[in-house]
């Protein structure tokens, strides 16, 4: 069975050589390469080499050296077809199906007209870029030199110009010597809607080449000059072009990218071209849209690290946190760069400077400060319904972090910039992970943000009568206001009974750092009006007490039931079992309670 070239081609570029061979042995990296003991010949030293960058492996011992898929053949003992399988599965490229010689034909077929129209787009380039030299493009020229675009970097870059005219492009390659039907399938035109017939799609624009990592031309996007609509327009897909599969300026900057480790993200052409050509040079651009799953398998052959630098705006704010699910899931450290004053690269650049902009990038934030931020900005931070939403917001980003130490780190992090008890977010987090809800507890966390009118009634008693407060210390653990918005202040009321001290003004608001509690609650319990007597101190009390614990009855039940929920919905039965046998005890605990209640 042949595979075809197509498919081979892309295996090549979607396949990290250090990954795969790395599945085999351990590779060590020292300097630019990777180092092992050699597989194919015995050796205490390594002397057996990778690539990355050149995308092959070399044994300075015995002499081996060949691609990835020499490797595997020689070390699985199999042939090319089944390399080429073993390698697709490694790198989770999906093998193309094919049955019989027609399928084969098909596959020859198509990788003639690939590199029919790899002919055509090459015409098309130097068509586009004699026409800035001459005439009617000397409008592109000085659109180029007001976007600060150098004639260096529109060479390099081998930026041209369509002509405002129906059939120049295609005249010329029919002179070049392109048939009708290559010039049909070339993206390069439009069908007239009469059905037969073709014209220039793109005219009067500016045009930038997108390359493949072999350099080879694969579609165009073309830039109106001025104001109008669609400001871009770009190829259609081809046989050579599949949307989602390149990444503009990638052939010119993976020697940067690798050089210094991590990689820049960024929207449009301008945005990349204009760092590139002030030395910014690590970074490529995703056109406007979000990454997809071959786009960051392409750029984790050249590294781990990423910094996403879209445009601020709302479209570029989805954008980002759409890449970062697909980012950190393919193993890369992600971090968020948001500029000041809306600027895009584009524009900051030439502002304020290619240094100004190294600078920031230095002061980009990890994925997870940057979700926090923006889902702290867009829930109202002062009501529990708001925390609640903020944290589902989270919830899913940081269910992304697979290690668990910087896991818990983030949720420290977290929990200090809601302002919430990280024991709190902690326990949501672990829950809804557990239990894979999509949301946290809203009623856990709806009950640690407000204070209880029986939390009150209690605390009141508690702080107001010496006498009082020993005896229901005596009947209260710690689990019964742990979870509670006041519980700093149990927690010291247990430590000055213990010490034998007076719970003052002055002490509590010394010991409490919860500024709402100290500031508002306490003055409010401790100024009671009117005296009351032990009695009804004692009553008040042990009633809020009991209520106290019927409502945690109640929300315990509350929580398991949407764990009940999850579990029903992924059709655990057993788990549904267990979770309603817990259930039940909670209520019938609750049902007792309520009864001692009652007068
Ligand atoms: P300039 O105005 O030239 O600086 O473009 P920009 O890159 O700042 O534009 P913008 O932020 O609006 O868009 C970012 C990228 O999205 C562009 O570089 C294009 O790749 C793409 N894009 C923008 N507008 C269009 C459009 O109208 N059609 C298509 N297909 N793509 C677009
Ligand atoms: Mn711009």
């Amino acid at each position: 069975m042949r595979y075809p070239q197509e498919f081979i081609e892309e295996l090549k570029n979607q396949a990290d050589i250090v990954r795969i061979i790395g599945d085999y042995i351990t590779l060590k990296k020292k300097g630019q390469n990777y180092w092992a003991c050699c597989p194919f010949h015995g050796e205490k030293t390594p002397s057996f080499s990778v690539s990355a960058a050149k995308g092959f492996f070399k044994c300075f011992g015995c002499g081996k050296a060949g691609t990835v898929f020499q490797f595997v053949m020689e070390l699985e003992g199999s042939n090319f077809s089944e390399a080429v399988k073993t390698i697709a599965e490694k790198a989770g490229v999906a093998l193309p199906v094919m049955t019989n010689d027609n399928d084969a034909k098909h596959y020859e077929e198509r990788d003639k007209q690939r590199d029919d129209l790899r002919q055509l787009n090459s015409w098309a380039t130097e068509f586009f870029e004699s026409n800035l030299e001459s005439g009617e493009g000397r409008i592109a020229l000085e659109y180029l030199a007001k976007r600060g675009i150098s004639d260096e970097s529109r060479r390099q870059f081998r930026l041209g110009y369509a002509p405002n005219s129906w059939d120049a492009l295609s005249s010329y390659l029919q002179k070049r010597g392109a048939t009708k039907f290559q010039i049909e399938r070339s993206g390069l035109v439009s069908l007239k809607d009469s059905g037969s017939g073709f014209y220039d799609k793109f005219r009067g624009r500016l045009m930038f080449p997108i390359l493949d990592t072999q350099g080879k031309v694969v579609a165009f996007g073309g830039r109106i000059l001025g104001e109008g609509d669609p400001k871009y327009l770009n190829s259609p897909e081809t046989v050579l072009y599949t949307k989602g599969q390149h990444l503009f300026g990638l052939n010119y900057s993976r020697d940067a990218i690798r050089r210094q480790g991590f990689v820049i993200l960024v929207e449009g052409y301008l945005d990349f071209l204009i760092p590139y050509q002030h030395g910014v040079r690590n970074l490529v651009a995703s056109l406007g849209t979000a990454l997809t799953d071959s786009q960051v398998r392409l750029l984790g052959r050249f590294c781990r690290k990423i910094i996403v630098n879209f445009d601020p705006d709302s479209a570029g704010v989805n954008a980002t946190k759409r890449s970062l699910e697909l980012l950190l899931t393919e193993g890369f450290k992600v971090n968020v760069l948001t500029l000041p004053d809306n600027l895009d690269p584009d524009e900051f650049i030439r502002e304020r400077g290619a240094e100004s902009y190294t600078k920031v990038l230095r002061s980009s934030q990890s994925f997870m400060d940057y979700i926090v931020e923006q889902a702290i900005k867009s829930h109202d931070q002062n009501s529990p319904a708001g925390k609640v939403e903020t944290l589902n917001e989270i919830l899913p980003y940081l269910k992304l972090v697979k290690d668990r130490v910087e896991a818990s780190e983030q949720v420290e992090r977290i929990a200090d910039r809601l302002k919430l008890d990280s024991k709190l977010v902690r326990e949501e987090f672990k829950r809804a992970v557990e239990t894979r809800a999509e949301r946290v507890s809203e009623v856990a966390v709806t009950a640690q943000l407000t204070v209880k009118p029986a939390e009150k009634r209690l605390l009141a008693a508690l702080l107001n009568h010496a006498g009082v407060r020993q005896r229901i210390l005596r009947q209260m653990a710690e689990a019964e206001y742990k979870q509670l918005r006041t519980a700093p202040i149990f927690k010291l009321l247990f430590e000055l009974e213990q010490q034998g001290s007076e719970p003052t003004y002055d002490v509590l608001s010394e010991r409490i750092y919860d500024a709402a509690l100290v500031n508002d609650l306490l003055p409010e319990l401790l100024m009671e009006l009117a005296e009351k007597s032990e009695e009804a101190y004692n009553r008040e009390a042990e009633e809020s007490l009991l209520s106290l614990r019927s409502t945690r009855l109640a929300e315990q039940q509350a929580v398991l039931q949407t764990e009940i929920n999850q579990a029903q919905r992924e059709g655990n039965a057993e788990r549904v079992n267990e979770l309603l046998l817990l259930k039940f005890e909670l209520a019938k605990q609750e049902r007792a309670l309520t009864n001692q209640l009652r007068p």
